[in-house]
């Protein structure tokens, strides 16, 4: 908590000489720099973030790029550190839009999330194809030794593990699972330790309102406390619906990893709008829906989002920041999973090419309903 503090108070200083210089530069859209940000209204209360992708990391996208400045002083790598694109060949790693990365958090004084060091998904593929499970192990070594080493001092939290339990509290039968055994999340946290003891270590999943999966994790939690093996937070993924998970449900899940003595972090906030019928929740990636691919019933709102949805959405975002709030000392972070309605995951997700409004800026970079409504919500 005292590192939030201080990293905070590094914003503020950080945002105070980004304004004066934006009083002398005209080229700086003035709505964007002058009105209260989600960060300073935050101050203090937890880290705000965002995941950027990488025309945002590259300067592809400077209008992006301005709203995460601006806005927020937390980012996580929506695909950049993921192992395919990091090291897609065995021992050839391409840390260039990595390490622009970690260059834009450091220069901003932003707290940096690497994501993620252990996932099933976009993994490369010579993982999938290594047999052998001596050789498996050390390329996951390898694989944490590299990436921890490189950003040692600079990454402030790592996803260390993501995904790694089903819904019915089972470890997931991944590939990890099934080459490293059922002590493969322990072994990795205590790698990852080793290799920078200062950085905060997440475990990070979905669906954690629901109780089966959540006592699982808190299970490891216990476990981990019990034998000494460090995790500084768990990741609440929060994909979450207009209508679910209920505000009771999600003030449950933050007393819940209260109680086993970790923070808790939202890291990956947004508020699907659209049709959800067969109650799909959570995140997993691999379900395939394309039957219902261009069928206008899953996409009602291809050209706008009517203002009673939009206010249906401001409200909702309401209500989980009014709750943040009343827990703030228990939370760490919360971290939108996009910047603008334009790129989100979720126009892809579950149905590909669908219209989604799950963020607080929509198509044209602008602030929506939802960003006056979160500002609205009292913070003392
Ligand atoms: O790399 C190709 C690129 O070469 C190609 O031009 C482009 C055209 O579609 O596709 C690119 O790959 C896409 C990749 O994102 C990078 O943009 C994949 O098709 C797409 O499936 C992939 O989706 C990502 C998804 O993870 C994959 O599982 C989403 O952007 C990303 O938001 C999402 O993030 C995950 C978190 O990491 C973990 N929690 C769940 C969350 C949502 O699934």
């Amino acid at each position: 908590m005292k590192k939030k503090t201080n990293r905070i108070i590094f914003s503020s200083y950080f945002l105070i000489v980004i304004c004066l210089f934006s009083c002398v530069n005209t080229n700086v859209s003035s709505s964007q720099t002058f009105t209260k940000s989600l960060k300073s209204h935050f101050e203090n209360k937890f880290f705000i973030g965002a995941a950027i992708n990488e025309s945002t990391i590259l300067g592809k996208d400077d209008k992006s790029y301005q709203i995460v400045n601006n806005q927020f002083n937390s980012i996580t790598p929506e695909n950049s550190l993921k192992w395919m694109y990091i090291q897609p060949k065995p021992n050839q790693f391409d840390f260039n839009t990595a390490d622009q990365y970690v260059q834009m958090g450091l220069d901003n004084g932003m707290y940096i999330i690497g994501h993620a060091l252990v996932w099933h998904a976009q993994l490369a593929e010579f993982m999938q194809e290594t047999k052998n499970k001596n050789e498996f192990r050390s390329h996951v070594e390898n694989h944490i030794n590299r990436l921890v080493k490189r950003y040692k001092g600079k990454i402030d939290a790592w996803d260390v593990v993501n995904e790694a339990f089903e819904e019915d509290g089972k470890l997931r039968n991944s590939i990890f699972y099934k080459n490293m055994g059922e002590n493969y999340i322990e072994e990795v946290f205590k790698l990852a330790e080793k290799l920078d003891p200062e950085a905060d270590l997440i475990y990070n999943d979905y669906n954690l309102y629901k109780p089966k999966k959540r006592n699982a994790v808190i299970e490891m939690v216990k476990q981990f406390k019990a034998n000494g093996t460090k995790i500084s937070g768990v990741g609440v993924q929060a994909h979450w619906g207009l209508n679910y998970p209920t505000i009771d449900e999600i003030e449950q899940i933050i007393y819940d990893f209260h109680i086993a003595g970790v923070s808790v972090s939202f890291t990956e906030l947004d508020i699907s709008v659209l049709p959800n019928p067969w109650e799909l929740v959570g995140a997993e990636v691999n379900q395939n829906f394309s039957k219902f691919e261009g069928d206008p019933k899953m996409n009602p709102y291809p050209d706008n989002l009517p203002n009673e949805v939009a206010l249906k959405l401001a409200n909702r975002y309401y209500d989980i920041f009014r709750l943040f709030v009343k827990h703030s000392d228990k939370i760490e972070r919360v971290t939108f999973w996009g910047v603008t309605d334009k790129y989100s995951w979720l126009n892809d997700w579950p149905i590909k090419g669908r219209i989604n409004y799950p963020l607080l800026y929509d198509r044209s970079y602008k602030s929506k309903e939802a960003y006056r409504k979160v500002l609205q919500v009292k913070t003392n």
